[in-house]
């Protein structure tokens, strides 16, 4: 049952590749860049009518609603509002009919997320889940479901679902800046052919990243503490490495944006605290350097991940990680299988049971 891996969590990283090719798979034309999402349930005038978007979700698929923020703005121009459920369910909320409420989760049976989409709906917005459970109760009560096409996940720490999250909420926001005469056919082709893309290159990189990433960490197994950082679409997947490692290593590790540090967190660092860098060569590429490098400057223990050929990287670090260059816009779905593994082997090497951490469920339908 798990296909030779000695782990459901392993096996599930490794499935990664079809998960995007499958969520992505007849919803995009790679010739033309005509998204098609045909059971969506909103015809193109209630697309065109609403005004505002608010993300509601827990956890992992909270992070992928914090990514999906920053492309719907850019793609979609249309504001996005990102919520965690259980705070989004109880506090004051400016909801008409105006507004599409999107929750995502694996599961569909979250408690928190489901109740926000109740209260969301009695409010009079129209309702569309992301949702990995066909006929989950999600699924049910929304007004249009997109499926994730990840097949099932049976680790608690979620991995593949998290990637088929991203590639349907870029998918869902080049279909809405479509129907909002926003996005050009010419820019969605190049994001749908990046997605596409993205599968391959992590299927090619898989074996030999684990390779190195198991090698690099008998300098980090044995921590107490762990800081993952990352600026502009790699801020939530610092969020994610962070969370992916404590919930199955038991390691304390924090997540933050890479510009916050010095408002308090960098009073953390000495020789003792490792570091693990988004910097992937975008758009805040010199922003993020300047972040690490007073890191280094603290004796910092960096472990970089960065792209191919940049020359910098080597120079502020010993443990850099080299990621093949894609479009940036998929940046977020490569720097996530790093964190993945980086978590999976030290929690391994910990004699973590990485599939039923402790504590914790795969499907938290309780408050
Ligand atoms: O099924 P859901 O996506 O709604 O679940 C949300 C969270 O409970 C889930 O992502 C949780 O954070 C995972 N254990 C993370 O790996």
């Amino acid at each position: 049952e798990k296909g030779g891996y000695k782990h459901f969590m392993l096996k599930e990283i490794f499935e990664q590749p079809q998960a995007i090719t499958n969520t992505v798979a007849g919803r995009i034309n790679l010739e033309s860049g005509k998204a098609n999402l045909p059971n969506l349930g909103f015809s193109d005038e209630q697309l065109r009518d609403i005004d505002r978007i608010f993300l509601v979700a827990c956890g992992t698929s909270w992070h992928a609603a914090m990514v999906a923020k920053y492309w719907l703005e850019k793609y979609a121009k249309i504001p996005v509002q990102v919520d965690i459920a259980s705070e989004f369910r109880y506090r004051h909320l400016l909801i008409d009919e105006r507004v599409l409420t999107i929750c995502i989760s694996q599961s569909g049976e979250t408690a928190d997320t489901l109740a926000g989409i109740r209260r969301a709906k009695k409010m009079g917005s129209k309702i569309l889940t992301i949702c990995n459970v066909v006929g989950s109760t999600m699924t049910r009560e929304a007004d249009g479901v997109i499926y994730t096409h990840a097949g099932p996940e049976i680790g608690v720490a979620s991995t593949k679902a998290f990637t088929a999250q991203l590639s349907a909420l870029l998918l869902f926001t080049v279909f809405l800046g479509q129907k909002r005469k926003q996005l050009s056919l010419e820019k969605s082709l190049q994001l749908g052919r990046a997605l596409v893309g993205v599968a391959t290159v992590i299927e090619e990189i898989l074996p030999s990243l684990q390779k190195k990433i198991a090698s690099l960490i008998d300098d980090y197994y044995d921590s107490r503490d762990f800081l993952f950082i990352g600026r502009g679409l790699s801020f939530p997947i610092a969020l994610e490495g962070a969370l992916k490692l404590k919930e199955i290593s038991y390691i304390h590790a924090e997540g933050y944006a890479s510009g916050e540090l010095k408002h308090g967190p960098i009073a953390l660092i000495d020789r003792d605290m490792p570091i693990l860098a988004l910097v992937p060569d975008d758009d805040v590429y010199q922003k993020s350097i300047s972040n690490v490098e007073e890191i280094k400057a603290r004796q910092g223990r960096l472990i970089l991940i960065g792209s191919e050929g940049d020359s910098q990287l080597a120079n502020i670090s010993d443990d850099v990680i080299y990621l093949p260059r894609v479009d940036d816009d998929v940046n977020p779905i490569l720097y996530t299988i790093p964190a993945q593994l980086l978590s999976y082997e030290i929690a391994t090497r910990r004699g973590c049971d990485v599939d039923q951490p402790r504590n914790l469920a795969k499907s938290v339908t309780v408050e």
